[in-house]
């Protein structure tokens, strides 16, 4: 297995791919993978002739210090599952020095509003700093195909925007959500909950079920409530938001309409750890 910390080794084996006219697959990850991660993988391993994960904890999307100091890193597991799925993967773990050199800043785009909703209010300057590093490795990797997941919807979005800002050649390609068996969205931040709120966390896509379930016939305002109402009633959970907006804009939505498309989205702190989750509602 090829595993390279600089961008220069990277380079090298991408020239001559290209050259080889092989398509590149890439997957961007903050590490701490989990079997959402790996499904991304095995997805760019079906579609690609050559897949890298690259495995970097990107500073500039973190508006919270310890949020970043906190966020869990573990190469040496990481690269275990890698080498389970396939010995062919290459892998990119960088130091926070190769990709920013001197100057730890994220560049300002304008993604047209999408960057502004939801995650936006919460997490100043996030999408910022996720188009930096995006950026950064869609240009060091000329990716054919780049992969993310719908677990991070809004993300997807301003990926989108992304390509079409800066003209990459790559095609977004967005892969279901995979669940724990309660159905709480696998995320890298649930290591951080005890094992007895990671099952009460269930609670999370149950509300986004049974707004699934009603929101063509019952008000939103109501059913919204009730969902927070549930979360909260436990003293370790704290809804931050939950709304049931348009797909594509990310505009709020106060009542059904057939000819929009409506997505819930959903924002939890748990014990103090944030977990997001979003559904399509139709
Ligand atoms: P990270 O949170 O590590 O996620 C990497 C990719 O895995 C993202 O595209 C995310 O949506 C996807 N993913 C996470 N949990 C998933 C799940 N349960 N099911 C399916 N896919 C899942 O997202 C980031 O890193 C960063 O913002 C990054 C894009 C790497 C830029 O730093």
């Amino acid at each position: 297995m090829i595993i390279c910390s600089l961008k220069s080794e990277v380079g090298n084996h991408i020239n001559k791919d290209l050259l080889l006219g092989k398509t590149i697959g890439l997957v961007p990850t903050m590490g701490s993978l989990h079997k959402g991660h790996l499904s991304l993988i095995e997805s760019a391993i079906k579609m690609c002739d050559k897949v890298w994960v690259s495995i970097f904890v990107n500073p500039t999307q973190f508006n919270n210090k310890s949020d970043l100091k906190k966020y869990p890193y573990d190469l040496k597991k990481d690269i275990e599952l890698i080498k389970n799925i396939s010995e062919k993967i290459y892998v990119f773990a960088p130091k926070t020095k190769e990709m920013y050199e001197d100057e730890i800043k994220h560049k300002n785009y304008d993604f047209q509003g999408v960057d502004s909703e939801l995650e936006g209010k919460y997490r100043k300057n996030h999408f910022n700093g996720v188009g930096t590093i995006v950026s950064k490795l869609f240009c060091l990797f000329k990716p054919t195909k780049a992969f993310f997941g719908e677990k991070d919807f809004q993300q997807t979005l301003v990926i989108q925007k992304l390509i079409e800002i800066e003209n990459h050649k790559t095609q977004l390609v967005i892969c279901p959500t995979v669940r724990e068996k309660n159905g709480l969205a696998m995320s890298s931040r649930n290591s951080l909950l005890s094992d007895e709120l990671k099952e009460k966390a269930s609670i999370i896509y149950e509300t986004l079920l049974h707004l699934k379930n009603n929101f063509k016939t019952q008000g939103f305002n109501t059913l919204i409530n009730e969902c927070i109402n549930k979360i909260d009633s436990n003293n370790c959970f704290k809804t931050e938001y939950f709304e049931i907006v348009n797909s594509n804009s990310l505009k709020k939505l106060n009542s059904f309409s057939e000819k929009n498309s409506h997505r819930a989205f959903v924002s939890v702190l748990v014990d103090n750890v944030r977990l997001i989750d979003n559904i399509l509602l139709n």
